[in-house]
């Protein structure tokens, strides 16, 4: 997976980051596209074997980005009305899409079946019957998928759905006197099931250990309901580093440790039709995106050297630490044009955005090159959770510029989002 972009500070990657800050503005996000065609060559060559890949839009809704993923992944997984239609806006068939989500209002259940979903994920009984209802006045049987919590997630990951109370699907201990209930409904037909409770994991044991509960869930309740699904969806919960000193997922580890279980699994005859599918978002797009902010303002206050940015968490709340981190650490951040030829060594810095709060804050202590008013700072893996999951109209600042770049060629993948 050797990348010139995916190494901090490389003079490539540095080229293209200063031209398009220079010809898009700061704060932006860049997206490279190589980095996600490299990460899903790395992804199939050590899983491919056993899954196809569903990309999960909420990590990273850019228009120009889910366009050009239609020739990239196997099927696109949205999680509201909003999602879907931006799926179709980028060109991707109906067909492909799956619809998640734990609280589907009925307008985006009319929209998705009249739409033509490939499946819809349900993830209650209550969604169940609205669904079957909608389908009956649409004359149509809709294909759907159940999604299940397991009663217990290993530890290791960075975000848990089940294993707890939780309002993400069906809890297996009620999935006896739900699911044939869901079975009964005529104008639903149930092709598969689907497990997404944890994300956000570097241990490969973890991950190896999440998929033999899947398993063991799909099989006991593909048997209750002699179902021979079509797909099963595997949520991946495949991490990605953050912080400095952090190590890449092992993806020969997962392959090994769970490749023989996954062999098992598919030599049941009741999956020998089955297709397996890895949901993810941030493995395929978070280290392939990069955060620009420039250096408006220098100050050294009792001590600290302060640069002041003009974006910090109202554009890139991941970064800021406020976006599920229980405690704020820095994530991967280079001064773009390093340290020039070592006339700017390395000092502890803190960063901050141009927001009146205190927790606008994106690096504490980060040692850079010296910053000066006008320097250009790139945070790394902010390919996911990136604009979208920020607080955009906070202080009305502008909005980040969103650029993709596609070999040597950046262009503009700003989307409008409203102002
Ligand atoms: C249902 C579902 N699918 C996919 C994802 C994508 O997760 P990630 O971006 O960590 O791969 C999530 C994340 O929370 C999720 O809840």
């Amino acid at each position: 997976m050797s990348n010139p972009l995916s190494e901090p500070g490389t003079a490539t990657l540095d080229r293209h980051l200063a031209e398009a800050a220079e010809r898009y503005g700061t704060p932006a996000y860049v997206y490279a596209t190589d980095v996600i065609t490299a990460r899903l060559a790395h992804l199939r060559a050590h899983l491919g074997r056993w899954f196809s890949i569903s990309f999960a839009v909420k990590s990273n809704p850019n228009p120009a980005l889910l366009g050009w993923m239609r020739d990239q992944v196997d099927q696109l997984d949205v999680s509201s009305g909003g999602e879907f239609a931006l799926g179709r806006q980028t060109g991707w068939q109906p067909g492909l899409i799956s619809f998640t989500g734990p609280a589907k209002r009925e307008a985006e259940l009319r929209a998705a079946i009249s739409g033509g979903v490939g499946e819809l994920v349900l993830e209650s009984l209550r969604e169940a019957r609205l669904a079957d209802a909608i389908a009956a006045e649409l004359g149509r049987v809709q294909p759907v998928m159940i999604r299940l919590a397991p009663a217990r997630v290993p530890k290791g990951f960075g975000d848990q759905m089940a294993g707890r109370p939780s309002p993400f699907g069906i809890d297996v201990e009620n999935a006896p006197t739900e699911l044939p209930q869901i079975a009964t409904l005529p104008n639903l037909r149930i092709i598969g099931l689907h497990i997404y409770s944890g994300t956000q994991s570097l241990k490969s044991e973890a991950i190896c250990e999440n998929w033999r509960i899947f398993m063991q869930v799909f099989s006991e309740i593909c048997v209750s309901l002699d179902l021979r699904p079509e797909k099963l969806i595997f949520g991946s919960g495949l991490g990605i580093p953050y912080h400095p000193g952090e190590s890449k997922l092992d993806l020969a580890a997962i392959a090994a440790g769970v490749g023989p279980d996954l062999d098992a699994f598919l030599a049941d005859p009741r999956f020998a039709d089955t297709r397996l599918v890895l949901e993810l978002g941030r493995y395929l797009v978070g280290p392939a995106g990069w955060f620009l902010a420039r250096v408006v303002s220098v100050k050294q206050s009792r001590g600290s050297r302060i640069a002041i940015c003009d974006g910090g968490l109202n554009a890139n709340l991941a970064a800021s630490g406020n976006f599920g981190m229980v405690l704020r650490r820095n994530y991967v951040i280079h001064r773009v044009g390093g340290d020039e030829g070592g006339t700017r060594p390395d000092e502890p810095q803190d960063i901050s955005g141009p927001l009146c709060t205190s927790i606008d804050k994106l690096g504490s202590r980060v040692l850079l090159p010296r910053l000066d008013e006008g320097d250009l700072i790139a945070i790394h893996g902010c390919g996911a959770y990136g604009p979208t999951a920020s607080p955009l109209y906070f202080i009305s600042h502008p909005l980040p510029a969103e650029v993709l770049l596609t070999g040597e060629q950046l262009c503009d993948a700003t989307p409008d989002r409203g102002r």
